[in-house]
């Protein structure tokens, strides 16, 4: 919850694509408190719908909805579907994301490829291209996408991943450019690595040599990445948009 007199999100539900599990999930647990009401939209229907029992147990206004973000349609129903049932969107909080196979470029699967850039990079686009419209009308909204340092640097073996968190920074920085005249402000926001499923999921020997790459000798919580992302969404970062935000432990240096 933000710290009393401090201010929250916009008015209105946040909405936070990939929000069942990780960093989406520490987002959801975070900005919920301050919200009017939270969606969990994600392709995880049980454990979207486990996260938003617990918040709804504890009064707070929550709902999850299944959705795969790299289907155009079906963002186009879940934001009809809200603009019926709910406030309306004022912050979003684009998580949804996966990593994909670990390859050299000479040797990636071209539907791995498509993938990895559907999910991260056409998905963000989608969930913007449904909430943007309506912030402007309102004249008010924080769109808040999660990046990576991948986004910034060049990893061996994710090529889609790396091309696909460069474009999210590339489409960040031309809406904020688009609609900040508009009071809308985006941002995006870079984890270092962070200890989540995804992380877990990767090869084994991973997480202790990515461990050892990071100046801060640990990998990050995914609370750590959720506090970065309630400050940016706040009115206390009323002056910030089109910037990315490394929550990394010094990776990038
Ligand atoms: P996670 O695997 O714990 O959570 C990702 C969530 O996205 C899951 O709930 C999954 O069901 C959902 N999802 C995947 N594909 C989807 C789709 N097509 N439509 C809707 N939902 C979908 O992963 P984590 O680590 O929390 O990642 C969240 C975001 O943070 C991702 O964009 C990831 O690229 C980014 N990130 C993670 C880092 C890490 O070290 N964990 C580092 C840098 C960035």
């Amino acid at each position: 919850m933000s710290p009393p007199g401090e201010p929250g999100p916009p008015p209105g539900t946040v909405l936070v694509s990939g929000g069942a599990s990780g960093i989406g999930a520490a987002c959801v647990r975070r900005l919920a408190p301050a919200a009017d009401a939270t969606v969990i939209a994600d392709t995880d229907r049980a454990r979207a719908r486990e996260l938003a029992a617990e918040l709804a147990a504890a009064g707070l206004r929550t709902t999850a909805l299944p959705l795969d973000v790299r289907d155009p349609d079906a963002v186009t129903a879940l934001y009809r579907l809200l603009a019926a049932t709910h406030p309306p969107v004022g912050t979003l909080v684009n998580c949804a994301g996966i990593s994909g196979p670990r390859r050299p470029v000479g040797q990636y699967d071209p539907e791995d490829f498509d993938a990895v850039v559907r999910t991260n990079l056409l998905g963000t686009f989608h969930m913007m291209r449904g909430a943007l419209p309506g912030m402007r009308t309102r004249g008010r909204g924080v769109v808040v996408n999660i990046a990576s340092v991948a986004g910034a640097r060049a990893v061996r073996g994710y090529g889609a991943y790396v091309a696909a968190k460069h474009g999210v920074i590339g489409l960040t920085r031309t809406a904020a450019r688009e609609y900040a005249e508009y009071g809308v402000r985006v941002v995006s926001v870079s984890p270092g690595h962070i200890a989540t499923p995804m992380l877990e999921a990767l090869p084994p020997g991973t997480t202790r040599r990515l461990t050892g790459e990071t100046p801060a000798g640990r990998l990050g919580h995914p609370g750590e990445v959720a506090e970065l992302v309630a400050f940016l969404s706040s009115e206390r970062a009323r002056y910030i948009t089109g910037s990315d935000h490394p929550v990394d432990g010094g990776w990038l240096g």
